[in-house]
């Protein structure tokens, strides 16, 4: 496995694997990968001749106030894991590699705006421009996402379809720790206590799961139900839980499939996302 940190070193990689007809898998990835990356790593391996992992702390996603300093690194990691989990490159390029003195941004209207758009108004922007460009970069015939992110799945998806991009998405589950907390990298800014009371994050939202396919039809309910039980836990502060439609991110005041139950939830200062969906 090769670690490669320029985009022209990895352009006539993949140009060689074209050349002799293989087929190119790629999982975007922020680094400091667990299992919910693994995942997608041996699900693009298994459907793909070669794959691309890219490892990359996107500054143009982060907001002012958020934790682009302090986000997780650790390549060395990464390189072994991907290298287990048989990726063929890491693609881990510097952020001057990846902008220079680019002017442009790929933007999005609408489904950005909602979730987390409402606190993290510049998120997704740096989300599709970063996307877009490895989309350009790797050329791949699948990407991979994972569904604890399932709003940028959703954009993701819009994106691909408006501009055209050749490129199969593919969502995989969330994968939780076995006490249910959804695997992430910011999990590693929680403190023993605040690690216990994340779980009630998973926890509401089982109940508002357990109503839904006990065939409560009302939205509202389910919203109550799930924000009572992380109210709960003194450490835990909601940010939204929301019920949306999956297709357009609209909320719904009565329940219909796809549906779509997500929660923001600082736990102390971290923030961490976490969802439901029901197809
Ligand atoms: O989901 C992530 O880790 C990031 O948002 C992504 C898709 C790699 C873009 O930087």
């Amino acid at each position: 496995m090769r670690i490669i940190k320029k985009i022209d070193e990895l352009r006539a990689v993949v140009k060689d694997w074209k050349k002799n007809g293989l087929s190119v898998g790629l999982v975007p990835t922020m680094g400091y990968l667990h299992e919910g990356h693994k995942s997608l790593i041996d699900r693009a391996v298994s459907e793909n001749d070669r794959v691309v992992v890219s490892d990359f702390v996107n500054p143009t996603q982060f907001g002012p106030n958020e934790d682009l300093e302090t986000y997780p690194r650790d390549i060395n990691a990464d390189a072994a894991l991907c290298e287990a989990a048989g990726a063929d490159v890491i693609f881990n390029p510097e952020a001057e590699e990846m902008y220079r003195d680019a002017l442009t941004t790929v933007n999005m209207t609408k489904i950005t705006e909602v979730l987390c758009g409402k606190t993290r108004p510049t998120h997704f922007a740096g989300v599709c421009t970063v996307v877009s460009k490895l989309f350009n970069i790797v050329t791949p015939d699948r990407a991979y996402f994972g569904q604890k992110d399932a709003q940028q799945l959703c954009v993701i998806r819009k994106m691909v379809s408006d501009l055209n991009f050749d490129i199969e998405i593919v969502g995989c589950p969330i994968v939780r720790e076995a006490d249910g907390l959804a695997k992430s990298s910011r999990n590693t800014y929680l403190s023993r206590e605040e690690r216990q009371a994340a779980l009630c994050i998973s926890r509401g939202l089982n109940i508002g799961k357990g109503m839904v396919e006990g065939g409560e039809e009302s939205a509202a309910a389910v919203i109550e139900a799930v924000e009572n039980e992380i109210r709960r836990e003194p450490l835990a502060r909601i940010d939204y839980v929301e019920a949306v439609d999956y297709n357009d991110l609209k909320p719904l005041v009565k329940i219909q499939k796809p549906f779509l139950c997500a929660a923001a939830v600082y736990i102390g200062k971290t923030r961490l996302i976490d969802n439901f969906i029901v197809e």
